[in-house]
């Protein structure tokens, strides 16, 4: 952001943005035509047709209007849980005050089953590890979940399952050394959901009373014919839908529908909507695009370890995605590994490092950990009540990079406040950095006094103009709230308010897998045995705040601009502007990083499915052109980015500077 730009902000003329339009092109002469607010139609132009929903399209309900919070088993146990185990870290849940800061879901991961009833089909719930399912005077085949699950919901808490979306679950191919692996014949062991959706949903749901379903991938992914495992435990092979690390050999379709026909099985057996749904297949098959249309969370990637890699493996896959989440739809970078390996007690650095970028990225908070013996260091990271405050900001919006590189991050995180930010300087390196932050990171007023508040220590830090210094130690992040004057005086940048912005249309014509998401080494057996860890999950090519879809400076003409959304042409977006804005404007254009270079684009503004403003075909090189629309009547508004017909390369574009005024 130029200082000109901040000085027309603030001298304040009429429209916000418009204002700011006026003082950019001023002094940095751009060719420049306004658009008309009246609709009128580009003459020669045959365009690509997209039609504006006029409504917010995502389908999901739920109750995931802030990130789910709670306890799972699977990073404290593995497969060996038990009833006094969960319920134990339910109680120290309730003991330590957690509850009251959110953490709600108490939930069993792989492991809790005996087998599918031959009979009819109904699972069976091992009663040796869960004796309360044991229906007292029936046979060992009649089980039931509900006095476990009422127990916990006699607590305040809400209880959560787990299955898979395929015939078998993950423990049946990964931990055959486990002692609560599912039991009897073939049929009996496919304790998965394929082929029993309705009827298990309305069992874990109706009857039991559970209110959160984690849905794992395994069965659509590691039961081929070819698997030792389903030879020697003889499984019944399914061809795999999902290829990891390979997207264009996974069955995009099949997967979606499949997670689909869970959706609406738990809308069906919900009437009440209380539920949450937790796609699990760890970023694959185009998942990061998807998952927002079918669950209120999905995987990134794949499954956390606990060393300092791969946290940062698991921040990338959700670190450039802020446009996929909010409010009931989250990116899932994994659960929590705070306790264990490079996260535990003697790391105190890291584990901080782990909760406060989860905290900022909106990303779920489930702690894996042994909770009847945690030590109060520990306990301190997880109630650490006004960094979980930031996670849980009604606003929704996911934090944003505001600076990248691959030794420290910047991500700032909009709060439902006015003039409120959240914001973590974060050191991935081995080593001390010195990290300046700015009042343009946090899009605030550069000349007007920012103050800080340090999160972690729950006490103001001092305050700043323009710009301040910090050494991070290695791995360490600080975080704070920020509070100072927006650049805007009466509106928001649309990159301010991720969570309110559904990408409904990508423009990506294939998926192809992102190449910025930390690569470990294998951590699970593999070494550096193979030729390397390559990008593995699909999502290159999104749209991005404040940066194009391939992580370049937004650019129109020569010209840079510090905020806008980047994303490809033919594309749409949806906006739930709600009514509390008068005036939506942008300054748009073709991207100078664009491939095609021969197509024209035009970009369109709808209010509610009604066409407010519609630019002239722009093309490469041409200069930015101002687009406003009066959006006063409009809850949801769309924009739109029209190619001609025959582009042969991707076409990048940007909606520059983009923001919605009072
Ligand atoms: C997969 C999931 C994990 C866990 C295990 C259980 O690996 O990603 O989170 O649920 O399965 O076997």
């Amino acid at each position: 952001m130029s200082n000109q730009l901040v000085t027309a902000a603030r001298n304040g003329a009429r429209g916000g943005l418009a204002a700011l339009v006026l003082g950019l092109s001023a002094c940095a002469g751009l060719e420049e035509q306004a658009t008309d607010i009246k609709p009128s139609g580009p003459s020669e132009t045959t365009l690509t047709p997209i039609a504006p929903s006029g409504r917010w399209s995502v389908k999901v309900s739920g109750q995931a209007s802030t990130p789910p919070m709670g306890w799972n088993s699977w990073n404290a146990f593995r497969t060996e849980i038990s009833e006094e185990k969960v319920i134990g870290a339910a109680e120290a849940i309730v003991q330590n005050g957690l509850d009251d800061l959110g953490y709600r879901y108490i939930n069993i991961d792989d492991g809790w089953w005996r087998k599918r009833r031959a009979s009819d089909g109904r699972m069976i719930v091992n009663t040796q590890i869960f004796p309360s399912a044991q229906i007292e005077g029936a046979g060992p085949e009649d089980t039931d979940f509900r006095p476990f699950v009422d127990r916990l919901h006699g607590m305040g808490l809400k209880a959560g399952i787990y299955t898979d979306i395929g015939r078998n679950a993950c423990s049946q191919a990964y931990d055959l050394h486990s002692p609560n692996l599912p039991v009897g014949t073939t049929a009996e062991r496919e304790v998965g959901l394929f082929g029993h959706v309705e009827q298990d949903i309305e069992l874990y749901f109706g009857a039991w009373g559970f209110d959160y379903v984690k849905v794992d991938a395994c069965g659509i992914n590691v039961y081929g014919e070819e698997a030792d495992h389903v030879s020697s435990q003889s499984y019944r092979p399914m061809v795999p839908l999902i290829q990891q690390g390979n997207v264009r050999l996974s069955d995009v379709g099949v997967v979606k529908d499949l997670y689909g026909e869970v959706r609406d099985a738990l809308v069906k057996f919900n009437p009440d909507g209380d539920f949450v749904y937790s796609i699990c297949n760890w970023g694959s098959a185009n998942v990061r695009a998807w998952g927002k249309d079918q669950g209120n969370l999905w995987r990134t990637s794949g499954d956390i370890v606990p060393v300092w890699p791969r946290l940062l493996h698991s921040i990338d896959s959700v670190a450039t995605r802020s446009l996929y989440a909010g409010p009931g739809t989250w990116n899932d970078p994994d659960m929590l590994y705070i306790g264990h390996g490079e996260f535990d007690e003697n790391h105190l650095t890291e584990a901080r490092s782990h909760f406060a970028i989860w905290s900022i990225l909106a990303a779920p908070l489930l702690i894996g950990y042994d909770l009847r013996s945690a030590p109060q260091s520990l306990m301190d990271i997880w109630s650490a009540e006004e960094i979980v405050a930031v996670n849980q900001d009604a606003a929704g919006n996911q934090g944003t990079l505001a600076y990248d590189s691959d030794e420290a991050q910047i991500f700032v995180k909009a709060l439902s406040g006015r003039d409120q930010k959240a914001v973590a300087l974060f050191n991935r390196t081995a080593s001390p950095l010195k990290v300046q932050l700015t009042a343009d990171h946090l899009k605030m007023k550069r000349g007007t006094e920012i103050a800080l508040r340090d999160l972690w220590a729950r006490e103001p830090a001092g305050t700043f103009v323009n710009e301040i210094e910090f050494g991070l130690a290695p791995h360490e992040t600080l975080i704070f709230k920020a509070t100072g004057p927006s650049i805007l005086d009466d509106g928001l940048f649309l990159s301010e308010l991720p969570g309110r912005i559904n990408v409904a249309e990508d423009g990506v014509l294939q998926p192809t897998e992102d190449p910025t998401i930390f690569r470990m080494i294998d951590p699970w057996g593999q070494g550096t045995r193979t030729a390397g860890s390559r990008p593995g999950y699909a999502g290159w090519g999104g749209p991005r705040v404040d940066a194009t879809p391939y992580g370049q400076d937004i650019r129109i003409a020569g010209k840079e601009y510090r905020t806008g959304i980047g994303i490809l042409g033919n594309s749409r977006l949806e906006v739930r502007a709600n009514r509390e804005f008068s005036e939506f404007s942008a300054i748009v254009g073709i991207d100078d990083s664009s491939l095609e270079q021969d197509t024209r684009v035009v970009f369109e503004v709808f209010g509610d499915g009604k066409l407010l403003s519609r630019s002239s075909p722009v093309s490469f090189g041409d200069g930015a052109i101002v687009v406003n629309a009066d959006v006063r009547d409009a809850d949801i508004v769309e924009l739109i980015a029209r190619q001609e017909h025959g582009a042969d390369q991707l076409v990048i574009v940007a909606w520059a500077d983009a923001a919605l005024t009072r």
